[in-house]
């Protein structure tokens, strides 16, 4: 029997009860042809997140949700496939299928041990999905395996610097100062039960994605534009507009 993570476990329970609220955020990004990322929706041609020709390539999205990404995927052309470890966003992910008539394969799965063959894909992205919720340890090393040699892995999730100037109290955004040591961290914990995360400083993540066969192509940190808005509370436009509260990692597979 496979000994599941503890948690793997508590995100699961958590992402179930949170997949109601994330429905209708589902529901619109399934809507848009245009990819537009993270928490301020910052649009795909500022940041270039998917490869241009995604044209029959075979990509993998690692804690997919409702899918809209591997959804925007599919609609280039690539055989996209979702992994996620949670039923309910799944039931939300197969629901927008239906409305939009738009079929590939959803795993429910762990995307720390996929059930995959090594060298599947081309492509490789998660957005706040496994590279936030999942043990970095397991989840680049699982990426690295099945990516085939050249392929990319593109990730966004919170910033380093956000993670250190968050309060750990619900319901308060990031301040201006920094509120946790930087060295040793890992896995976090928020109180209240909001499951497991993953943050590394960014020396920590170099070195496992260069000894998970990586090399680093980009690392852009976002600045939303004057004027933008997110439904989030954890971080101000002010913060934002000052400090990168967001970055998104573009690795490709060693050849
Ligand atoms: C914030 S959602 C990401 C999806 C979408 N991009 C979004 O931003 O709404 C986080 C997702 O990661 C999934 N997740 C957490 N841990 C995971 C794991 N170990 N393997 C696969 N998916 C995981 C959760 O079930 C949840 O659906």
């Amino acid at each position: 029997m496979v000994d599941v993570p503890d948690h793997v476990l508590r995100n699961r329970a958590l992402w179930n009860v949170r997949a109601q609220e994330y429905a209708a955020a589902g529901e619109r990004a399934w809507a848009q042809s245009t990819p537009a990322w993270g928490i301020w929706q910052v649009p795909e041609s500022e940041v270039s997140l998917l490869p241009k020709d995604l044209n029959g390539k075979r990509t993998i999205e690692l804690g997919c949700g409702t899918a809209y990404v591997s959804s925007w995927l599919a609609r280039r052309g690539a055989r996209a496939i979702g992994i996620d470890n949670s039923l309910a966003q799944l039931a939300t992910a197969r629901r927008l299928q239906l409305e939009h008539s738009l079929y590939f394969p959803l795993i429910h799965g762990d995307a720390e041990m996929m059930p995959c063959a090594d060298a599947t894909f081309d492509f490789a992205i998660s957005e706040y999905g496994a590279c936030l919720w999942a043990d970095p340890q397991r989840w680049v090393a699982e990426a690295a395996r099945l990516l085939r040699p050249g392929g990319q892995l593109v990730f966004l999730t919170n910033s380093f610097l956000l993670t250190l100037c968050e309060p750990a109290e619900d319901g308060l955004a990031a301040m201006a100062r920094l509120l946790r040591p930087a060295f040793g961290m890992n896995r976090i914990e928020w109180p209240g039960d909001q499951g497991v995360e993953f943050h590394l400083s960014h020396g920590d993540l170099i070195r496992l994605l260069r000894r998970s066969g990586f090399e680093i192509e980009d690392l852009v940190e976002i600045r939303p534009a004057a004027g933008a808005s997110s439904r989030y509370r954890h971080v101000t436009l002010e913060w934002a507009r000052q400090w990168p509260c967001e970055e998104v990692w573009k690795v490709r597979k060693r050849t």
